[in-house]
């Protein structure tokens, strides 16, 4: 769990936040333990901007992952920041009830799970 911390820490530092100043960073494992990582990309149109945790899921997807074990969200905010609803859509569709673990600047961490910050979801099985 710590590396995925320490990656969503390093992650955020790359984060494009010129207009609202709030940087995320986020790292994705897969099963085999491989870690794709994300930063917020945000837009002068402001409603292109894209959050850590959908850049990462989509760098693991388009690099072939499919199989999820778990995220960490990493932002500087003393109550711990968590996923968008947006971003909830598509972590569920994607990585289904992972483990969650958010994390701030000063070392405070929790753990939760999807299914817990996002019940009765939308999914394929109503299609
Ligand atoms: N943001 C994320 O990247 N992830 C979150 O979990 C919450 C919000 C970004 C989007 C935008 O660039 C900035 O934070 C402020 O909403």
């Amino acid at each position: 769990m710590n590396n995925i911390v320490e990656a969503a820490l390093a992650a955020r530092e790359n984060a494009h936040a010129p207009f609202s100043k709030f940087r995320v960073g986020a790292a994705l494992e897969d099963e085999t333990g491989r870690i794709f990582t994300g930063c917020n990309v945000e837009n002068a149109t402001y409603g292109l901007t894209i959050c850590a945790e959908r850049v990462a899921v989509f760098k693991a997807i388009s690099e072939g992952a499919r199989t999820f074990k778990r995220i960490a969200v990493a932002a500087d905010t003393d109550i711990l920041t968590p996923p968008c609803g947006a971003c909830r859509q598509i972590l569920w569709e994607f990585c289904g009830d992972i483990e969650l673990v958010l994390v701030n600047l000063k070392g405070k961490t929790e753990t939760l799970r999807m299914k817990d910050i996002f019940p009765r979801p939308f999914d394929e099985s109503f299609l």
